[in-house]
């Protein structure tokens, strides 16, 4: 007698696709890019795998990458501005016409989950060849990106099956955080200011990603919702990044239109595009919130139900006409928790629209061509 058995379906054990079983292993994913890398007892970054000082000379960083690698590297990129350091993100496929002077002070960063990125490469060997510092910051441990740059940080986030990247996103700007945090230490000559408040809510990330898929109404919201007309994402600070994301996995996975915005820009265009029929969620992240809710009450005067992404006790949820909740943490990590709400709301409005979740049309994995 035998058995059918379908590897890769077993592969997905008890989910029904893999990017919902990927979006369940962030808590695991986290735990296992944070082992032994931050050290809350003595308040520092542990990051073993750079020599102590080296980036002591480093007086900019640009960081390099495609599509959501590219959204957490404007992450982190925000996160290192913010610590003091001058940065940059810049899309890996406009780097050829738009790179910044660089020199042997320049770090570059590329952040690639597959390492194979033909565009990122292509300007990882530029910025190489122009006498910049590399680091990769990759998924794949043997992958090109890896092997080419100088360094390289690994985000240990197990394998990616899905198209839609979602537990690399949240790990490569888990790891992107530290690495400014060590660039910054590395600079100054002392951990940033506010690392003693940021390393106990890094390490209680995985907890606080458990609470929140244990408890997620985004199967209702994208109930709700999945019908509409287009769909957009607003975020300030560290949610603009987020929104940019929460727009590209939305788009990328149920077909359907959404676009990520700066809450500020708005008002400067796209408000004409707001009706009754297009959802707006805004995410709150504790920068500028007050801004941001106003920015969302101008969609809502036009008729746009507004889906606040927030804590439970934020004065947005008053306003909003739903509601996705956010644990409370640290505003440098907040957007993270807000993405995750965003990756469910996209993947179950695509499952009511039954489309092919982990095989997108028209995409794949990993783009080795320019
Ligand atoms: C996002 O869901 C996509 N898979 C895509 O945007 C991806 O992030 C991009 O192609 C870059 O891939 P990489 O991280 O392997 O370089």
């Amino acid at each position: 007698e035998t058995v059918e058995w379908d590897p890769e379906q077993a592969g997905k054990g008890e989910y029904d696709h893999f990017m919902l079983k990927e979006i369940h292993e962030q808590p695991t994913a986290l735990s296992q890019a944070l082992e032994g890398r931050i050290d809350t007892q003595n308040g520092r970054i542990a990051l073993a795998d750079f020599d102590p000082g080296t980036f002591a000379d480093i007086d900019s960083v640009q960081f390099i990458a495609c599509g959501t690698s590219y959204h957490a590297a404007l992450y982190g990129s925000l996160a290192l501005k913010q610590a003091g350091v001058e940065s940059t993100a810049l899309l890996a496929n406009e780097y050829s016409v738009s790179a910044p002077p660089v020199d042997d002070d320049t770090l570059v960063v590329a952040v690639t989950q597959s390492g194979e990125t033909a565009d990122t490469l292509n300007a990882l060997r530029r910025a190489e060849a122009e006498g910049a510092m590399t680091v990769t910051v990759t998924n794949v441990v043997g992958s090109t990106a890896a092997r080419e740059a100088d360094e390289a940080l690994f985000i240990r986030a197990g394998p990616e099956i899905g198209v839609a990247a979602t537990k690399t996103f949240s790990s490569q700007a888990v790891m992107l955080t530290l690495l400014g945090q060590r660039i910054a230490a590395d600079r100054h000559g002392d951990p940033p200011a506010d690392l003693d408040t940021l390393l106990p809510e890094l390490a209680a990330m995985p907890d606080a990603l458990d609470d929140l898929l244990a408890e997620t109404d985004a199967e209702a919201i994208a109930e709700r919702y999945h019908n509409s007309r287009s769909y957009f994402f607003i975020g300030r600070g560290l949610g603009f990044p987020v929104a940019l994301e929460g727009a590209l996995k939305f788009k990328e996975i149920t077909y359907e239109h959404a676009e990520g915005f700066a809450s500020g820009e708005l008002k400067h265009g796209p408000l004409a595009l707001v009706t009754p029929d297009t959802p707006v969620f805004a995410i709150f992240t504790g920068q500028e919130d007050e801004k941001t809710l106003k920015n969302a009450e101008e969609a809502q005067t036009r008729g746009a139900p507004v889906v606040a992404v927030c804590p439970e006790d934020h004065r947005a949820v008053d306003v909003a006409d739903a509601h996705l909740e956010i644990p409370e943490t640290d505003a440098d990590l907040a957007g993270l928790l807000a993405n995750v709400q965003l990756q469910l709301v996209s993947y179950y409005a695509a499952d009511l629209l039954d489309r092919p979740i982990d095989k997108p049309r028209n995409l794949a994995k990993s783009v080795t061509v320019e």
